[in-house]
Order: C-alpha cells, then sequence, then structure tokens
C-alpha cells in the first residue's frame, strides 16, 4: 500500500486514456482525454468521449481510420492495462465506457482509511491563490450579504487548501473610504481629546456611523470639515491617522468578534495597503496607453461597456477601483499567485468585469480565460425573507450577523433538552453540539444553492431534521459513529488487519461514490461552486442509507467488511463538513 497522491479517480483514468490516445492517434499530441461520469450507470462508470472529435480532426488528413467507431475501438484497444479497469465496451459512434473493477475501488477505499484522506486531495495546477473575501466596511454594519462572502470564501478557500494551494486569505476591508473623513471630524467633536477614546467611549460604531452621517447630511459647515479632514488623513496628518486607527481597530474586533464564531481565518490586508501602489499602477497603466480623459476624470474605456472604469476622479481622488487595479498589480507581481478570487454578491460583478478586462489589455492577466495566472469573480444572490424581500428583522433594521448565530444556536439547543440531552450530557457537550449544529445549519443552508441565486432564510427549514439539512447530515454522521462504537470492534484495528470488499451492489455503489470525492472537490473547485460538494455529500448520505438498509452490519458475515465501508463514509462525510466549514458531531 503507498501513500502516494494520484490524483482523482478521473484524473487516474484520464492518464490511462493519455496514453491510448498517444499511441492511437500520435500525430494528434495535443488531444487531451474527454472523460465523463457515464450518464446511466448500465453502461459503466466512466466514458471516453473523444473519437468523434478526433474524427473530424483526422478525416482530411489520409487517415488509415473509416469513423468514429473504429476509433474509439482503437482507444479501447490500446488502453494499457491496469488493475484499475475491469472491462470496456464500444457504445454509439465511438464512446469508450468503462467499467472499473471493484477489488481495486475497495482497494483505493482500504489505502485512504490506511493512510489519511489527505491522499485523496485533487491535483490542482497552481501553487498559490488568494482569495479575497468577507470584506466588510469599515464602520458600516456587517450585513448579511457580508456572511455570504464569508461562508462561501471560507469554503472555497479550504477546498483550495485541502488541494495542497497556498491559499492567502484575504480580507479586502472598505478602510480608505471619504465616510473617513466624516467619522474622524465627528470623533472629534464627541472627543476632542483622540488619545482617550475606546471602545466603550464610541459604544456602537454602526450608530456613531449614523450619527456622522446625519450631521454629514446636515451641516453645510460640517460637511466641509469631514471633506477636508479626508485630505489631511491621506496627508498623513498624524492626528488624523490616529483617529482613522482607533476607529478601524474597534471595528475590527467586531468582525473579529464575528469571525471567531464561525471559525474563519482571515488576514486583514484593506483598501489602506494598497493606496501607496496606486500610482505606479496607474503609472502602468498609463505607458500602455489605456488611461484617458474625460469629463475631468481619468478613466479607462472598456469595450461593449457603457461607461468607463474611473481610475482618478474628477477632485484627484483615487477610488474603489484605484485600488483594485493596484491590489491586482501587488498580487501577481508581489505576492505572485496564480489564482485570484473575489467573493462579493452579483451586484459588483461589472466592476470586476471592467478591472479584469483592463488587467488583461495591459498584459497583466492573458486574455484567454483558460489560462493562469487567472481573476475570478465569485458572485452571489441576495439573502431574503420569508417575505421574498430583501433579509430583515422587523421595520427596516438589517439583520445583526450575531443574533442570527445566537438564535440558530439556541434553537438547535432547546430541541436538545427536548430530546433529553441535558440529562445525558454535560453542560459543555450540550453546548458545542448545539453551537455546531446551530451554525453548520446557517452555512449549510447558504452554501447548498447554486450560490448566484437568492435564498430564503428561513430557521424552521434550516434547521429540520429531515431533508438536504446540515442537521440531516450531522445526524447521519453521528449515527454512522455510534454503528461503529456499538459494533465494539477496534476499527484502527480493523484498519490493519481487515478486508474491505464491495460485494453486494449497494456495497458496490457506496464505494464508488466515495472514491469519487476528490473530483467533486476538484470540480467545486474550478468552477468555483461549494454546492457541488453539498449534493456531493447529501448523495453520499442517502447511498449509505441504502447500503445500510439492505446490508446487515453489525453481526453478519461480513461485519469486518462492512464496518470498514461505514468508517470510510463517515471520514469522507467529515471531510466534506471540514470543507464546508461544519464542525462534526459524533453523539445525538
Ligand atoms: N468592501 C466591499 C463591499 O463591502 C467588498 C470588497 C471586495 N473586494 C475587492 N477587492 N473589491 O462591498
Amino acid at each position: 500500500l503507498d501513500q502516494e497522491n494520484v490524483g482523482s479517480l478521473k484524473q487516474q483514468i484520464g492518464k490511462l486514456f493519455e496514453e491510448s490516445l498517444r499511441l492511437t492517434v500520435p500525430d494528434e499530441l495535443d488531444v487531451e482525454p474527454a472523460i465523463a461520469p457515464c450518464q446511466n450507470p448500465r453502461f459503466g462508470d466512466y466514458q471516453c468521449n473523444n473519437a468523434m472529435g478526433l474524427w473530424s480532426k483526422v478525416k482530411g488528413k489520409g487517415t488509415q481510420f473509416r469513423g468514429p467507431q473504429p476509433i474509439g475501438q482503437a482507444i479501447m484497444k490500446n488502453l494499457p492495462s491496469s488493475e484499475i479497469i475491469d472491462s470496456c465496451s464500444i457504445a454509439g459512434p465511438g464512446f469508450v465506457n468503462v467499467v472499473l473493477s471493484k477489488q481495486w475501488i475497495a482497494k483505493s477505499i482500504q489505502r485512504m482509511l490506511v493512510h489519511g484522506i489527505e491522499t485523496w486531495a485533487p491535483k490542482l495546477p497552481i501553487e498559490r491563490a488568494v482569495v479575497d473575501f468577507s470584506s466588510p466596511n469599515i464602520a458600516k454594519e456587517m450585513h448579511v450579504g457580508h456572511l455570504r462572502s464569508t461562508i462561501i470564501g471560507d469554503t472555497l478557500a479550504r477546498m483550495l487548501e485541502y488541494s495542497n494551494v497556498n491559499v492567502l486569505r484575504r480580507n479586502h476591508v472598505g478602510d480608505w473610504g471619504t465616510q473617513f473623513g466624516m467619522l474622524i471630524e465627528y470623533l472629534f467633536e464627541k472627543f476632542p481629546n483622540v488619545e482617550v477614546v475606546n471602545d466603550q467611549a464610541i459604544g456602537d460604531l454602526e450608530a456613531f456611523y449614523k450619527a456622522s452621517k446625519q450631521r454629514f447630511d446636515s451641516d453645510p459647515a460640517f460637511k466641509e470639515r469631514a471633506q477636508k479632514a479626508v485630505v489631511s488623513l491621506q496627508a498623513g496628518e498624524e492626528r488624523y491617522r490616529t483617529a482613522w486607527a482607533r476607529i478601524c481597530e474597534i471595528s475590527r474586533r467586531g468582525y473579529e468578534r464575528v469571525y471567531e464564531r464561525l471559525g474563519v481565518e482571515l488576514e486583514e490586508k484593506g483598501e489602506s495597503f494598497y493606496n501607496p501602489y496606486i500610482p505606479g499602477a496607474l503609472e502602468l497603466l498609463s505607458q500602455q496607453g489605456l488611461i484617458e480623459e474625460s469629463e475631468g476624470a481619468r478613466v479607462i474605456f472598456i469595450e461593449g461597456k457603457n461607461i468607463p472604469l474611473i481610475v482618478v476622479k474628477r477632485d484627484g481622488g483615487y477610488n474603489y477601483a484605484s485600488t483594485d487595479l493596484a491590489a491586482l498589480w501587488y498580487r501577481l507581481n508581489e505576492e505572485k499567485v496564480e489564482w485570484i478570487i473575489y467573493v462579493t454578491d452579483v451586484g459588483q460583478r461589472e466592476h470586476f468585469e471592467m478591472v479584469f478586462t483592463a488587467a488583461k489589455r495591459a498584459g497583466w492577466l492573458p486574455a484567454e480565460d483558460n489560462k493562469y495566472p487567472k481573476a475570478s469573480h465569485v458572485g452571489f444572490g441576495l439573502v431574503l425573507g420569508e417575505d421574498g424581500k430583501r433579509f430583515r428583522t422587523r421595520s427596516t433594521e438589517t439583520v445583526k450577523l450575531v443574533d442570527l448565530l445566537d438564535e440558530a444556536k439556541s434553537r438547535c439547543k432547546t430541541v436538545l433538552i427536548e430530546r433529553g440531552k441535558a440529562e445525558q450530557w454535560t453542560a459543555e457537550e450540550l453546548d458545542e453540539t448545539a453551537e455546531a449544529v446551530g451554525y453548520g445549519a446557517v452555512k449549510y443552508a447558504d452554501l447548498k444553492n447554486n450560490r448566484t441565486t437568492n435564498y430564503t432564510f428561513n430557521f424552521d427549514q434550516m434547521l429540520s431534521d429531515k431533508g438536504n439539512t446540515a442537521v440531516y447530515l450531522l445526524y447521519a454522521h453521528a449515527r454512522i459513529c455510534s454503528i461503529i462504537r456499538k459494533s465494539g470492534k477496534d476499527i484502527e484495528e480493523l484498519k490493519k488487519v481487515g478486508t474491505l470488499e464491495l460485494a453486494h451492489p449497494d456495497e458496490r455503489v457506496l464505494g464508488f461514490h466515495l472514491l469519487q470525492f476528490a473530483e467533486i472537490v476538484e470540480e467545486a473547485c474550478t468552477n468555483l461552486l461549494p454546492n457541488v460538494l453539498c449534493e456531493y455529500l447529501y448523495n453520499l448520505s442517502e447511498d449509505f442509507t441504502r447500503f445500510y438498509t439492505n446490508c446487515q452490519v453489525v453481526g453478519s458475515l461480513e461485519e469486518t467488511s462492512r464496518l470498514l465501508l461505514c468508517e470510510a463514509t463517515a471520514v469522507v462525510m467529515r471531510k466534506c463538513f471540514h470543507l464546508l466549514g461544519i464542525t462534526p458531531v459524533y453523539k445525538i
């Protein structure tokens, strides 16, 4: 049993077909194997779809082949012998269907049990990436949109990290805008001695923001001072820098509380960080002839867009776009990442399209979207309330994230107490389980949807123990753990001495599904779609249920093998939870 990471199942099969293609059509070296899971499992597990495409490539070139079918035959014949494949057949115009060997599937699962799920990590063609996520704006509220960004971004980062990519988790906080002028001026007004300002003094930073905004809108003299304050801040005047730093610090502490509860790690490199890099970045774009003068501003015109990308405002100040151009340059050239992923609501798509297009025209990014380095915008839809409108509590207040998490947890706790867990468990166990299930439910309800669609926030639905919810999945996992516990067998020992076999059809289906884990993670990463992993996890628990209903585990002749299959399912489920940022529970 070697412990080398061999890539996903699909990648392994791809490698076999790659060899075959090289023998079959030696003059077409650029052709990559087209491997897909079989639509209909009756035909096999995977299919190689190269024959048709190859036929249209070679038919004009005096080929020996007389159509796509003979090409398919040749691809099949030239496959190197391998223990992976049990049998092959040809369907239609040259599709090669592959049935995997169940001995091999069983062996691969057993190898994973011994050497760990890390050996199943997919191989991605990059080494380093930035995931730019969460990124709230200082002093303004961190709203549900930022929660989505935090949850989705964290999952993407976790999946890339599992795939051995070095991920720079970046919190691109809005800490450098004109709003600071009024905040600072208001601070000076309230606390003439900035040094003594502490969290308690300011209290609720959001309320502070609102009050200063009101002052800004209603008093022209204040407004003027606030505008001057921006200039003083940007010129680096100490009193202003200090006030700015205080406000950021208080804000930061608020975010950190949310991140800690969500178990999310982030490194803050806010807008202010990139400020010194803006002139240089704009100079480079200017040298390329990209920047033009328009109505007193400096802009980049983008083909197909009605409005240009403003990079220097009329008053000479920089903006969101100038910062993003500088950040993009910095990430590519200083941090040397190959992939930059931005997680924001879909409303910012246009902005990122324009920034990426400018970077392509400047030659910072390749023109082709399938080449690295690459920049991708991961847009997501709105969170809706029961009424189908933007999620709010009661009247006009937007929802406070912390309140949401509190409520999810306390609802879970109530259910656990109703089930008598307060008597069976320690207070700590009760609390930890309620938290894991509650927070997990909030995250999963968000992640299971295709991120581009809006989703409706509904506690009753997400906390239900039926259907595609975290509660159902966490319980399914705990149940598997209890099967293993109750067998009284030492599972670590079984991993070493036992043999896994997939004799029953439902065992074969479950085993194959387990083995597809890596390619699912690969797909979820490549297409930046966490819901793909959620779907996989849900189907996995269904496959397990079918197996468990039809195959007796404890006390059967196949007990050892089946316990190993249970354990493998639990291991893969746990890894899914981990990638989704959900804490697994072991007892219910
Ligand atoms: N602060 C922005 C907002 O709240 C999100 C920043 C996203 N990242 C970026 N590099 N523009 O909408």
